[in-house]
């Protein structure tokens, strides 16, 4: 780690949905386990400003979003307090797209959480396309805040043997021995393409020396990787993947595994990539 990434911040990104606040409560609580400080964000976008149609909109409108702007921030903020108070807590209200602005603040911090966002109607919960970009492009690792809150002191991680999901399996690691959790590697066969040659047995069995205190499991099992990977999610406090594994299409920034966890797990959901700061 260099000295630089020492006051990285955790971000989170806010927007005043109750999901956005049980984002703030996992990064408060990530922050605090990883001595650093909170950054908390709104992305304010101003779309009528830009937009030449209709009547030029009334400044009391505008005082009356730039106020709910502030008290989403604000609510967060308190939330974060409340929950982490030992954490140094800074906030921000920013002008622009959400997107653009949520990838320069990844670049300087040392993780960004996100909500998922409620798909109302048929109760599920989907992550936003905002969070997909996000976990695909974000130059640090991505964690979706979703599913309930377990306490299963587990982390799960797929390994299908590429680089990027070995570096989840190194930041799986890192987190539980963080939260002095156990460590569950699953590697799912369903293709031949699947197998591999012992690459993963190995590097699981180096990363079990570097960290001897964590009690530690491979998986092989024969199933479809994002099936395999859900159903462990039911009972692990966080489920870590690489954002593209050995497959794939070049050009797609997430992987389908990687995509079908994001939107389905039932824990929050990291995503990494091989060479992404830490
Ligand atoms: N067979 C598997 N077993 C366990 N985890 C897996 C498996 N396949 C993928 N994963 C997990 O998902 C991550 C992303 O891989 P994914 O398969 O989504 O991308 P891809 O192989 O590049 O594309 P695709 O498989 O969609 O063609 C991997 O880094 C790994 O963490
Ligand atoms: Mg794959």
């Amino acid at each position: 780690m260099d000295t630089e990434s020492v006051a990285k911040p955790v971000v989170v990104g806010v927007d005043g949905s109750e999901c956005s606040l049980t984002a703030v409560d996992w990064a408060a609580d990530e922050a605090k386990l990883r001595h650093r400080p909170l950054r908390i964000v709104h992305v304010f976008a101003w779309p009528l400003l830009y937009t030449p149609l209709g009547a030029p909109l009334l400044s009391s409108r505008l005082d009356d979003l730039m106020e709910t702007a502030r008290q989403i921030v604000h609510t967060a903020e308190r939330r974060a307090q409340a929950r982490a108070p030992e954490v140094d807590v800074e906030s921000e209200l920013i002008d622009g797209a959400p997107i653009p602005v949520l990838l320069e603040e990844a670049a300087r911090a040392s993780l960004a959480v996100i909500g998922s966002r409620g798909l109302g109607a048929v109760g599920a919960l989907f992550l936003g396309s905002t969070g997909v970009e996000l976990a695909a492009r974000a130059a640090c690792p991505v964690v979706a805040v979703r599913g309930r809150e377990h306490k299963a002191q587990r982390i799960v991680v797929g390994v299908d043997g590429s680089d990027n999901s070995l570096m989840a399996l190194w930041s799986g690691f890192e987190e539980a021995a963080l939260r002095a959790a156990g460590l569950t590697a699953i590697h799912a066969i369903h293709h031949p393409a699947d197998e591999t040659d012992g690459d993963i047995a190995d590097a699981v069995a180096r990363l079990r020396e570097r960290f001897p205190d964590i009690p530690t499991e491979l998986t092989t099992v024969t199933a479809h990787p994002a099936e395999a990977l859900i159903s462990a999610s039911a009972d692990a406090d966080l489920l870590v993947v690489g954002s593209r594994g050995r497959g794939g299409f070049r050009g797609l920034m997430l992987g389908s595994v990687s995509q079908t966890v994001l939107h389905n797990a039932d824990c929050p959901v990291a995503v990494q990539r091989a060479g992404k700061a830490h």
